[in-house]
């Protein structure tokens, strides 16, 4: 049986095509019939929408005797513990680069990864019906940069279908079957979340004894958390008692089946096969990516497994402070199904009830605002995105993230100097067709704007790629805003020393310019390490909004007070200083 199937996944940058080569895959193995959707195993709306697949359906094909099974690497930066766990469950990828964009940042990470891994790489170069590809071009990079062989390239248009069939047959042909893999091979290189101490070295693969890796997860109303796994050692079948390795969960098997891209219910799992578990479980945060499916008794769950922690932060609140139940019922319902969203209430003097909210980076936590936004219908205020620092014996300690780029070598001197300002540390450069750079740089500063300066200084030719690699001590400290003395929560956060001054001084200019003025002095100030670093002032004003009404019309005074007064109620105390609710608002959207 193992020797009838393969295992394979597609690695490619974003955009690059790899939802549209699914697409021919399926047709061209009869999976799918007549006319269907286009990008069919992509399914969330959000992610079709922006053009970048957050996560591909798996499936399984048959062709020619032979079962195949498609699982999907997440192609955007926020992923790369998840795209590592994915990989080791395949013995093989496609390689797909774009020939009009040239290898790009995720094609390169994603490549090492594999090659890590052993895995046999089918090298591809996509949309060769475009006047604008570069084939040749395309194909020195990929020999240079990732050391293929150039008669090994297959040039192919996902579109209209050149050159798939082909490829097919050399999926087929180099990928081998699956193996009782050495588990070593399993294990993860340095991600970022928690490492897990005393992994065994190998997985038992005697007396039929189950071991299955989760590669993602679901949560079912009706049938609890479903695993998708790839199983390594014995059989999966209904009825079966089992557990998560590292959770300790322990559940008997409700239903096993296969990707059609549908559910299919089938008899069992075998070794080497990639299906889904339906585990009855309700917590989808015990049924993680990485983390093992195997018998009660055993002890030997699969080296690699991390808890991924979110690295990014953000205080979430409602427009309308009646929505706030809604914002809770929405991500209560988003949790369910995303092991990597963390949140707890909190409450701001300003803002009313709300929640931070843990991402594992700016572009899981847009997806999750847009999802938030738009399917439970909320209209939201979302601080600008922190980063945690942790504090031992008194020092501050902050997150530094590894980030690779590449860009055309004549962005190069601007970039190096962007990595600089933003307190990155150089680590390696290497100049072939185009330039790569490693830097090692705070993940706060990664955070702020660097994206989108990278991209401007690039016109949208540099790519990033990045990863969690240590905490690093740091001279840090909480930077608060005062109004007339008292502190306002909403603005304290952590601030690193060389970004104090910069950022106390935004924060006081800009809050002068949303604070009405008030019948008293107000002074906005930045305190920093004992001393206030920046301060405005703004000035007193008298509005007497009866002065002009001289005379005993009582009623139409009332009636102004009572207007004022309703006024007042979008204004907000804060301490003893009126804010309209809107200035945050304002500040926070930028
Ligand atoms: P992510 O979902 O972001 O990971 O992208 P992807 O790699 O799945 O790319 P996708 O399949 O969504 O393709 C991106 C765009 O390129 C779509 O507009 C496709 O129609 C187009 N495209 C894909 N392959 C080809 C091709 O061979 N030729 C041409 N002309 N366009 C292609």
């Amino acid at each position: 049986m193992l020797e009838n199937i393969r295992n394979f996944a597609i690695i490619a940058h974003v955009d690059h095509g790899k939802s549209t080569l699914a697409d021919r895959l399926l047709e061209l193995t009869g999976t799918v019939q007549g006319s269907h959707d286009e990008q069919m195993l992509d399914r969330n709306p959000i992610s079709r929408e922006r053009g970048i697949t957050i996560k591909l359906a798996p499936v399984r094909m048959e062709y020619n005797g032979i079962e195949l099974n498609l699982i999907d690497t997440p192609g955007h930066v926020d992923f790369t513990y998840e795209v590592d766990r994915t990989l080791s469950c395949v013995e093989g990828v496609v390689l797909l680069v774009d020939a009009t964009q040239g290898i790009q940042a995720q094609t390169v990470s994603n490549a090492y990864k594999a090659i890590d891994k052993n895995l046999v790489i089918i090298p591809a170069i996509n949309k060769i019906d475009l006047p604008s590809a570069e084939v040749e071009k395309t194909k020195k990079s990929m020999v240079d940069f990732l050391g293929v062989n150039e008669n090994d390239i297959h040039e192919i248009s996902a579109k209209n279908g050149h050159g798939v069939k082909e490829l097919l047959g050399v999926i087929i042909a180099k990928i081998p079957p699956p193996r009782s893999q050495d588990i070593a091979s399993v294990s993860s290189s340095r991600m970022r979340g928690s490492d897990i101490n005393q992994i065994p070295d190998q997985v038992g693969n005697d007396n039929g004894v189950v071991t299955a890796l989760i590669f993602d997860s679901y949560y079912d109303q009706h049938r609890g958390v479903i695993a998708f796994v790839r199983v390594f050692a014995g059989l999966i079948k209904k009825g079966q008692k089992l557990k998560i390795g590292y959770a300790g969960s322990e559940f008997e098997v409700n239903d096993v089946g296969i990707f059609n891209p549908e559910l299919i219910t089938k008899d069992l799992l075998s070794d080497g096969e990639i299906g889904y578990v339906v585990t009855n479980l309700k917590d989808i945060h015990k049924v993680r990516v990485g983390d093992s499916l195997m018998d009660i008794k055993s002890q030997k769950p699969i080296p690699g497994y991390k808890k991924v922690n979110p690295m990014v932060f953000a205080s979430v609140f409602t427009v309308d402070p009646g929505s706030y139940i809604n914002l809770k019922k929405a991500l209560e319902k988003l949790y369910l199904n995303d092991s990597a969203l963390e949140f707890t209430p909190i409450y701001s003097k300003a803002l009313g009830a709300g929640f931070r909210v843990g991402f594992l980076g700016l572009l899981h936590a847009d997806v999750v605002r847009e999802r938030l936004e738009r399917e439970y219908d909320l209209d939201l205020v979302l601080t600008p995105p922190q980063v945690e620092y942790e504090i031992r014996d008194g020092q501050y300690y902050e997150p530094i993230a590894k980030i690779f780029i590449l860009t055309p070598s004549e962005n190069m001197s601007d970039i190096m100097k962007l990595c600089m300002d933003h307190r990155a540390k150089f680590i390696t450069m290497d100049n072939i067709s185009q330039v790569s750079l490693s830097y090692e740089i705070p993940l706060s500063e990664l955070i702020s704007d660097f994206f989108s300066e990278l991209k401007s200084i690039s016109a949208g030719f540099a790519s990033l790629d990045w990863e969690f690699l240590k905490y690093e001590k740091v001279k840090a400290d909480k930077l608060e805003i005062l109004l007339n003395g008292d502190p306002i929560d909403e603005f304290s956060e952590i601030v690193t020393y060389e970004r104090s001054q910069e950022k106390a001084r935004d924060l006081v200019t800009k809050l002068k310019g949303f604070i009405p003025k008030q019948q008293y002095e107000v002074k906005i100030q930045a305190y920093y390490k004992g001393k206030i670093i920046a301060s405005e002032k703004i000035t007193p004003f008298r509005k007497d909004v009866t002065a002009k009404l001289y005379g005993g019309d009582r009623s139409r005074k009332d009636k102004l007070l009572s207007k004022q007064k309703k006024g007042k109620k979008k204004m907000k105390m804060v301490g003893r200083v009126e804010i309209p609710k809107d200035a945050f608002f304002k500040l926070f959207k930028k």
